[in-house]
């Protein structure tokens, strides 16, 4: 019989980003990056809200939409199931998440390809800088929060600047989606600080985890529309 809490390496690998290592403890799949835990799929209704939170505040069809952070699939698989995306872009900085995916290790992704589905290995921070007006939603889930960061580097990504350049790679009138495993009150106001932001929301999600409760947040804002007349 296996134990529970066993746990059995599914992978593991090294490179310019530290070392990343994907495992099973018992039913569980858990993810560490970096020497920190990232994530694990016990309770994983905040990663897929991530995705229906954003994507119900965006309109029309058509929707082309940024995930950055692969993790164990679950806000990609999100994106993907709803019928609205035409293309979901996946930017992920660990290649060996990348290639464990195309293998079907991932419990949230565990068939590829899937139309529409494109996985980049890259840096979200240097593909959200590339892309001006280019996505219907943005939807960061790379660290554990803005004020828990898996890799130091990503700090840029919720400062001011961090945030306007996130919002210009939104089309106008597109959704900018942040996760945190905390309440993310200084983030929200950060946002709402942009003259680039408007609506700003603060969406705290109770989870319940070894009987204890949590608060993990989303914090949405959208890309100011032009006024009709500059359109
Ligand atoms: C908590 S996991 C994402 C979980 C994902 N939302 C899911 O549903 O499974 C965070 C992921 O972001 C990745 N990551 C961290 N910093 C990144 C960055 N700057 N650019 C792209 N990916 C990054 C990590 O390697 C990890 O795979």
């Amino acid at each position: 019989m296996i134990a529970d809490d066993e746990l059995h390496e599914l992978g593991r690998a090294s490179g310019a980003h530290g070392e990343v290592v994907l495992r099973r403890r018992g039913p569980v799949t858990e993810l560490v990056v970096d020497g920190v835990f990232a994530m694990d799929d016990v309770d994983t209704s905040t990663e897929r809200a991530l995705a229906t939170e954003a994507l119900r505040r965006c309109p029309g069809a058509d929707l082309r939409v940024l995930v950055g952070g692969l993790g164990l699939g679950w806000t990609a698989a999100t994106v993907l199931a709803d019928p609205r995306v035409a293309v979901v872009d996946v930017v992920e900085l660990q290649p060996a998440l990348v290639d464990w995916a195309q293998t079907g290790l991932l419990p949230g992704l565990p068939s590829l390809p899937a139309d529409g589905l494109r996985l980049h290995t890259a840096d979200v921070a240097a593909v959200l800088a590339v892309g001006p007006s280019t996505w219907d939603a943005v939807l960061l889930d790379v660290d554990n929060g803005p004020a828990f960061l898996v890799h130091q580097t990503n700090a840029g990504l919720y400062s001011t600047a961090g945030l306007a350049t996130a919002l210009a790679a939104l089309r106008p009138g597109g959704v900018l989606a942040v996760w945190s495993a905390d309440p993310a009150p200084e983030l929200a106001a950060r946002l709402a600080a942009l003259p680039g932001a408007t609506g700003v929301e603060h969406l705290l999600l109770p989870v319940q985890r070894d009987g204890r409760s949590f608060d993990y947040a989303i914090v949405l804002a959208r890309a100011v529309q032009p006024r009709s007349a500059d359109a």
